[in-house]
């Protein structure tokens, strides 16, 4: 069995930059586009899931008999990644952003959406139902929002938090200077706060788009594992 560091491509001592680094280079040779596989893909997420988690098995390895002890990373609490009670979500496409010259950085933002009575797959409110992540209750409210690999590989789930809390979960991809700025992935994660305000769509976000991986070929895997 193949050890997750030997996944990644990354000694057993690496600290967690050299970790996530490790991982945003196997996701891009791994996808399918760039001459990879759906599996390699799979197993370059899982591997990176298990080494963040501080959750490594047995495996047969090349490494030391040191590295072979399950790691004590010290990342083994899970931050929460779907809110404990509901949550309501006010929510603006960022494509409006660019048709109104608004910007996310507006301090009046949703209040300039509300006055410009925009359509409701553009503006307005759901639910975030206990267990639920944010893109699932946002087809769950019947709107098509942006997905691919529904993993944390993509970006193409991007959203832009405005207001509220939405912790960022573990195995994802969006580097640390995007996490600062609020980016999170839909498909991962919900707001934890009472209520949020977020902006979606925002995959085209200049640095956001440096990271997204083309949507067509998730499609094709899971049109190709509905025809099985
Ligand atoms: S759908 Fe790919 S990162 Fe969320």
């Amino acid at each position: 069995m193949t050890s997750p560091y030997e996944v990644l491509g990354v000694d057993p001592d690496a600290d967690e930059a050299e970790l996530l680094e490790a991982y945003r280079q196997r996701v891009k040779e791994t996808h399918p586009d760039q001459g990879g596989s759906a599996e390699q893909f799979q197993a370059v997420k899982d591997a990176y899931e298990q080494l963040r988690s501080g959750e490594v098995p047995e495996w047969e390895s090349t490494a030391s008999p040191d590295a072979r002890e399950p790691r004590q990373t010290g990342r083994t609490s899970r931050t929460p990644t779907s809110p404990p009670e509901t949550v309501t979500v006010e929510y603006l496409d960022y494509e409006v952003l660019d048709d109104h010259g608004w910007s996310i950085g507006d301090e009046d933002l949703f209040e300039r959406a509300r006055r410009a009575d925009l359509d409701p797959e553009a503006h307005g409110q759901f639910s975030v139902n206990p267990g639920e992540t944010l893109l699932e209750a946002a087809e769950d409210s019947g709107f098509a929002w942006p997905f691919a690999c529904r993993g944390g590989a993509c970006t193409n789930c991007a959203v832009a938090i405005v207001d509220g809390e939405m912790p960022p979960p573990v195995g994802h991809i969006l580097p640390e200077k995007l996490i600062r700025r609020g980016i999170r992935l839909s498909c991962l994660s919900a707001p934890i706060t009472d209520d949020a305000k977020v902006v979606y769509n925002v995959k085209h976000m200049p640095d956001v788009e440096e990271f997204l991986l083309p949507a067509s070929r998730f499609e094709k895997t899971y049109s190709r594992q509905r025809d099985r």
